[in-house]
């Protein structure tokens, strides 16, 4: 599955990428003022040159002579000195920030320096990528690549988008900011996530971990390409299922599914991708007690009641907001009834009721015959669009905890009911997560 990167292509990049920008286009390069003697370095070299044609004791070509003229007046003087200085202090403290891009239009580079002097550099036609520490020396640079192979260079900043790379024997290379670029594809692998592969990734735009161990991800395209602390790499083709899922194929065929994962614990609740959760993992204090269905599943049941009453159907609830002691006091009834374990498979135990949570209710009638009415058909067809969800779908009794309910929805709002309804997948399978008593 995994594959180790080109240490040796990815460490020529930089040479490569200067030689054809420079050879294709030379005379297109900006002027670097300041850069008096044209080595495309600003050095003490350039201000020697400078102090001497100022002091009367040296000669300037006419290049010279519009490289030295900082201020672009025409005229030589001290404040194009100044402005020399000026600019030579520029480029020993500030450091490249972000998206570069560098090459001449058929051999494009995107390079992304990070924090820590991390970056990453990739060959966007070859699809050649390479992670890289950089450690910057007044205006010097020293690029180190994973392979450890060095690139050292100079940097001449031409103003705060554009800046030259310059290896010794070696043309400059210009690198221009493109501050709306993320290389080419955009913030799809950020967050956090599971994989059916049984791993679990958090990640941002580059860089994240997997498994708690540090991974650069680059989004190229319609691919992705994942490089693990110890070199080794591995490329995935894209395809997005939803804004909570997508799906690597790597270069060996296997397919790994991803879901966006998210959990977050406040005051005793747990939110998963920010949807409130209650099942057999996850339960609600005691203290959670809304006291009765939230305004905002009163307003999509009366929206759904009156459109269903058009098409002939009557909804209405029949066991809503239910707290954790009258939950418990049913439960027990229930066990005392059927026994725990069949009581398990279709009454919640206290705190564990979706009931609690005053975003679900039961409909008609919280019963078997409730499944084959024309009610219940309706209410699975249509629930979503008004932001509900049939909750325990049937078939599903291993995933969601409990056996088939054509009778409970659950509102999650209009777009996460549809994403859910669209997917096919329980909210469990939908989220990632499972339910299941750890008592
Ligand atoms: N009947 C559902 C599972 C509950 O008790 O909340
Ligand atoms: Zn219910």
């Amino acid at each position: 599955m995994k594959s180790h990167i080109s240490a040796a292509a990815a460490a020529v990049l930089l040479s490569v990428t200067g030689m054809q920008s420079y050879a294709a286009d030379a005379d297109a390069l900006p002027i670097l003022r300041a850069d008096i003697n044209g080595d495309y370095v600003i050095s003490a070299a350039d201000m020697v040159l400078m102090s001497k044609f100022i002091l009367g004791s040296g000669e300037l070509s006419d290049a010279e002579a519009e490289r030295a003229d900082f201020d672009a007046d025409g005229i030589i003087d001290t404040f194009d000195l100044i402005g020399m200085r000026t600019s030579y202090v520029r480029n020993s403290v500030k450091d490249p920030k972000g998206t570069f891009i560098s090459g001449d239009g058929n051999n494009t580079h995107f390079y992304w320096f990070g924090e820590r002097g991390k970056g990453v550099v990739a060959d966007i036609s070859s699809e050649v990528v390479s992670p890289f520490s950089m450690d910057k020396w007044g205006s010097g640079i020293d690029i180190t690549f994973s392979s450890e192979e060095q690139v050292s260079a100079s940097i001449s900043w031409l103003d705060d988008e554009h800046f030259y790379l310059k290896q010794y024997d070696m043309p400059p290379e210009l690198f221009t900011l493109k501050s709306d670029v993320r290389f080419d594809s955009g913030p799809f692998l950020t967050g956090e996530y599971i994989s059916d592969a049984g791993r679990s990734f958090k990640l941002g735009y580059f860089s994240g971990s997997c498994d708690g161990e540090e991974v650069t991800v680059l989004p190229m395209g319609t691919k992705a390409q994942f490089i693990y602390g110890d070199g080794s790499g591995e490329t995935g083709s894209f395809t997005r299922t939803d804004q909570n899922h997508f799906t690597l194929v790597w270069e060996d065929g296997s397919a790994e599914h991803f879901t966006r994962r998210e959990i977050t614990v406040k005051d005793g609740i747990t939110y998963v991708n920010g949807i409130l959760i209650a099942n057999k993992t996850y339960s609600l204090p005691l203290t959670y007690a809304p006291g009765g269905l939230l305004p905002e599943f009163n307003t999509a049941f009366a929206e759904m009641q009156a459109d269903a009453k058009r098409d002939g159907i009557s909804l209405s609830v029949c066991s809503g907001y239910r707290s954790y002691s009258y939950q418990s006091q049913l439960y027990n009834d229930y066990v005392a009834r059927d026994g725990k374990a069949k009581a398990d498979t279709y009454s919640a135990r206290p705190g564990h009721s979706e009931h609690q949570t005053g975003l679900a209710a039961d409909i008609n009638y919280a019963g078997d015959w409730f499944n084959s009415t024309p009610e219940a058909k309706w209410l699975a067809e249509n629930c979503h669009k008004y932001g509900f969800i049939i909750r325990y779908p049937y078939g599903k009794d291993d995933i969601t905890g409990y056996k088939y309910e054509g009778w409970h929805i659950r509102y999650l709002g209009k777009e996460t009911a549809k994403l859910v309804h669209d997917s096919g997948l329980t909210l469990e399978e939908y989220l990632g997560i499972d339910s299941k008593y750890s008592y």
